[in-house]
């Protein structure tokens, strides 16, 4: 198989889409069916070569649904056996990291790669090591800087041959319980890059895009496919619908509109490359498909993702 698959398991942020105790315009109408809108599960990816074992990129809570709306996910015949082979956390959120407590019934300790940031904040604030070392425990796997002391060190899985993936830190926040969520250290939130080298394709996943800097950009530009942060339309969108108090700067995500945006960004990027945004909140217009932040998107040649969406590479 020369090409790998990539599956959006969730495209919603934090939340999901209806969420739950939601009746902004968007949470309403999906949740009437309105034709326009589709509902979202809450942030995750999966990677694979064989379509028989996978890397579950981000363990989100809506875990259990999307394993059984996503069979590609459960190709396995064994007694108790599962397609995911591994997972990767991009930082240590709520809406990434608390599927791994669904999966306390897998039959080995599961191996889960994050930085040293993030698994302290999941022994601290948000015990699951602790947690799940009670059920079948996590194997922890440092996403360690490599020689340089610049850069995070390439991962390979055996399982996922001719591939590897290169994780960068980026400019976003830890989650609020985290101790360190007003003094942001690289390594709270990462993006990365996978690289099939049979075709020598590369996709860059970045759910949580605070801000951008040279390395970040240059790994946009050095992509085939960006799949990145689509969170909010404006900074001030919740405090604008009266849904929340906070821009999306304070929480670590960049808009899509205005100067210096994720549009103005991905708009810089050659024709060639596909760019699609991931993580929407259940605020942000882009959901509903014929609106006119929805057009400005297709006009700039930007896609959404959707749940169940496949990215071939
Ligand atoms: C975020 O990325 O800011 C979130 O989606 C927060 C959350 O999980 O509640
Ligand atoms: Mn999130
Ligand atoms: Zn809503």
């Amino acid at each position: 198989m020369q090409q790998t698959r990539l599956l959006v398991v969730g495209s919603a942020a934090g939340g999901g889409f209806p969420q739950w105790n939601c009746n902004c315009t968007n949470c309403q109408a999906v949740r009437q069916g309105d034709a326009r809108y589709q509902p979202r599960t809450q942030s995750s990816i999966a990677w694979s070569r064989d379509g028989l074992q996978w890397l579950l990129l981000n363990a989100s809570p809506d875990i259990l649904t999307q394993l059984q709306r996503c069979a590609q996910l459960q190709p396995k015949t064994g007694k108790r056996d599962t397609g995911i082979a591994g997972v990767m956390l991009m930082d240590a959120q709520i809406d990434h990291v608390t599927g791994l407590v669904m999966l306390r019934e897998n039959a080995s300790a599961l191996p889960v790669h994050a930085t040293a940031e993030v698994f302290a904040d999941l022994s601290d604030g948000l015990p699951l090591t602790k947690l799940l070392s009670h059920y079948c425990g996590i194997e922890q796997h440092l996403i360690e800087p490599d020689a340089t002391g610049l850069a995070y060190q390439s991962i390979t899985w055996s399982w996922l041959p001719d591939a590897h993936a290169r994780v960068i830190p980026l400019h976003s926040k830890p989650p609020p319980y985290s101790p360190w969520r007003n003094n942001p250290r690289p390594g709270d939130n990462v993006g990365v890059t996978l690289i099939n080298e049979v075709t020598g394709k590369r996709l860059f996943y970045a759910p949580g895009l605070g801000q951008l800097d040279e390395d970040v950009f240059a790994c946009l530009q050095n992509a085939d496919v960006v799949l990145v942060d689509g969170t909010f339309w404006t900074d001030d969108e919740m405090i604008a619908q009266g849904l929340g108090k906070k821009t999306a700067q304070q929480m670590g995500h960049l808009p899509q509109s205005g100067a210096g945006g994720m549009i103005e960004i991905l708009s810089s990027l050659p024709a060639s490359t596909r760019k699609i945004l991931i993580h929407i909140n259940n605020s942000n217009p882009i959901l509903c498909e014929d609106s006119s932040e929805r057009q400005i998107l297709t006009d700039a040649g930007i896609e959404v993702a959707y749940d169940g969406m496949e990215i071939w590479f």
